[in-house]
């Protein structure tokens, strides 16, 4: 059983992807910890409900980086966290510890990457610079986070057609559906240590097997 430490911002549909299939059986893991620097998101009410530990961690609180990557980082160690999801995380991590947790810290991003990604891309910013593109595909990718935003290595992605009639808001409603198969697949993936680095490409075994 893999312990899962889910970072988030937001509303936490992902968060709750990922939990819904760990309840059904379907992941061999656990979320034991929830991290958000914002106390007042549905994800924060999500997993109170259901009875999560949550920790929040933000510059108003800790104003030091210092304090605040030594909090984290201890959290996460005292925890035995294996492996942390960004669920719609909407700060930078502290860089010594992407570095800790290398190759463990997984991020959704709701665009076909590494187009459309970086600083500056972020929820309907990038449907709607996806749209003004022209662009006929969109979709959503989990990557491995290093220290630059929307960079780290492609684990898996997933594809939609972009319409003639869509807007950026009925894009993003179709992609976020996505993102609720493709998030969990790849934190199932990962519980089952079935994601194997080659030349810093992550690979998905039971795919190449098939
Ligand atoms: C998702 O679109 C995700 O790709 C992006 O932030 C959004 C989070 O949505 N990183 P939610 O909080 O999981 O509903």
């Amino acid at each position: 059983m893999k312990k899962i430490a889910v970072f988030v911002s937001g509303g936490g549909s992902n968060f709750m992807a990922i939990h819904h299939q760990i309840k059904q059986g379907k992941i061999p893991g656990e979320i034991v910890l929830v991290i958000s620097n914002n106390p007042n998101c549905g994800a924060i009410q999500f997993a109170e409900e259901n009875s999560i530990p949550v920790l929040i961690i933000n510059e108003t609180r800790y104003p030091n980086p210092h304090t605040l990557n030594e909090l984290l980082t201890d959290t996460c160690l005292k925890a035995e966290i294996n492996l942390i999801c960004l669920a719609g995380y909407m700060k930078m991590l502290p860089p010594a510890f992407v570095k800790q947790y290398e190759n463990k810290i997984l991020n959704i991003h709701p665009g076909l990457l590494p187009e459309f990604g970086g600083k500056g891309f972020f929820g309907m910013r990038v449907h709607e610079a996806v749209i003004n593109s022209g662009k006929r595909e969109s979709g959503a990718t989990v990557h491995f986070v290093d220290e630059i935003y929307d960079h780290g290595p492609i684990i898996l992605q997933k594809k939609v057609e972009v319409l003639e009639t869509d807007t950026a808001e009925s894009l993003a409603a179709r992609i976020l559906k996505l993102e609720h198969e493709l998030f969990p697949e790849v934190v199932k993936a990962f519980c089952e240590n079935k994601i194997i680095m080659e030349n810093n490409t992550p690979k998905i075994l039971a795919y190449n097997e098939n």
